[in-house]
């Protein structure tokens, strides 16, 4: 009898912890960035220049300047955080730029209301060539943990004869052991088509290309060669097709803002902006938010345009007409409207129609047009909407019926 009663004990304990360990993976962060992560992160404007005082005056200009208010909530530090391993292999935060240590940082993050996010990389070294992640996943995940790190951009460098699939999947295994919900941005610039397995794997967003650069068109190649960083319309035109690869908990990442870091005019920032919301992308900020011009600030906390990019459907928007530099992006949303980025690529003003057509309503409906940087509502519409749009410019509105 007693043989029996500590076999089925045994038995039990042993179905138990098999369940647990073979719990679905994807479990965690499949709860988690159901609309598009918002935030801000240093590399944009800082690349290498970070420290705990900035991150910390970062935070407090993130709410002083109603970004917080606006939805932002991640205060992400970029590469160059770390400079080594100890003996035991852990990550070690550079001494002098953190001098209380990372925990300390995400610590006043929280006290704020806000997030923490972080950065590593798959492989031995990060792009900057700072210690890596590779064959330390799950030591770094519980290190994250600790911190009370919320999000964590993994980039692709040093990475050699690695699988990207195995590897972003080992980062998110070993993010979920930790116990604590980690979004996981998948870093890896679309090399290996990551829309087509970042859900598969736990993966929250992914980068669908190289880096963005503060432009407004073409690309450049790397000092070493290889290809490119993107400006803004580069960026744009690499995203057509992937749309359906998008969802609450998953998204396309055309990569981090530029708004307000003085390559582009604020038309062409508002473009830039009003078209991650079109693309349901995460909003990222990247510039100096101590030392915003109103200009600025007016574009990254325009409540109409960020309700369009976290619209709950989550649905990402499309190109639905190009007509040489004039093009109509729309999306569906949540309540049955559409919104529509009327974009004038060219160097002279033009008028760029949306038919309904095009955004998949009846020719004769009767519909309410807003105009989202005007705030203004614009009266009722049949057929077709048109607007005259400034040379590298957007007309964004939405569509009622
Ligand atoms: C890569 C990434 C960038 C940035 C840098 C940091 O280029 O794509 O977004 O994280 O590395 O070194």
């Amino acid at each position: 009898m007693k043989t029996r009663f500590v076999f089925f004990v045994t038995l039990g304990v042993f179905v138990s912890v098999v369940s647990l360990l073979s719990q679905d993976n994807s479990a965690i962060s499949s709860t988690l960035a159901l609309t598009p992560p918002m935030g801000w992160n240093s590399w944009n404007k800082f690349a290498c220049n970070v420290s705990e005082e900035m991150i910390r005056s970062m935070a407090d200009a993130m709410v002083k300047s109603g970004m917080k208010d606006a939805g932002y909530e991640y205060v992400n530090i970029d590469d160059c955080w770390q400079v080594s391993r100890d003996s035991n292999g852990n990550i070690v935060a550079d001494p002098l730029r953190f001098p209380h240590g990372m925990k300390v940082v995400g610590d006043y993050i929280h006290s704020l209301g806000l997030k923490f996010g972080i950065y590593s990389d798959a492989g031995l070294k990060t792009c900057a060539g700072r210690p890596g992640g590779l064959g330390h996943e799950y030591q770094d995940a519980i290190q994250y943990a600790a911190w009370g790190v919320d999000y964590l951009k993994y980039d692709w460098c040093n990475t050699t004869t690695q699988d990207a699939k195995a590897s972003y999947a080992n980062i998110r295994a070993a993010l979920d052991s930790s116990g604590r919900a980690i979004v996981l941005s998948i870093c890896e610039w679309g090399t290996a088509k990551p829309w087509l397995w970042g859900k598969e794997v736990g993966g929250n967003l992914w980068r669908t290309t190289g880096d963005i650069s503060d432009k407004w068109a073409g690309q450049n190649k790397w000092p070493d060669g290889s290809c490119c960083s993107n400006g803004m319309l580069a960026i744009v035109d690499q995203q057509v097709g992937l749309a359906s690869y998008a969802g609450p908990g998953h998204w396309n990442d055309p990569d981090m803002l530029e708004v307000g870091n003085g390559g582009m005019t604020d038309a062409e920032y508002r473009a830039h902006f009003s078209l991650w919301a079109m693309l349901a992308a995460p909003l990222i900020a990247g510039n100096d938010l101590r030392d915003m011009r109103p200009e600025i600030r007016d574009i990254l906390t325009n409540k109409e345009v960020i309700a369009v990019d976290q619209d709950p459907l989550g649905r990402e928007g499309e190109r639905v007409r190009k007509n040489g530099d004039l093009e109509v992006w729309a999306r569906q949303l949540n309540d049955g409207s559409r919104a529509v980025a009327l974009l004038n690529r060219s160097s002279a003003g033009a008028e760029v129609s949306a038919n309904w057509e095009d955004l998949g309503y009846p020719e004769h409906l009767r519909a309410s047009v807003r105009d989202l940087w005007q705030h203004d509502d614009l009266g009722k519409f049949s057929g077709k909407f048109s607007a005259s749009v400034a040379s590298h410019g957007v007309v964004m509105v939405t569509v009622t019926p």
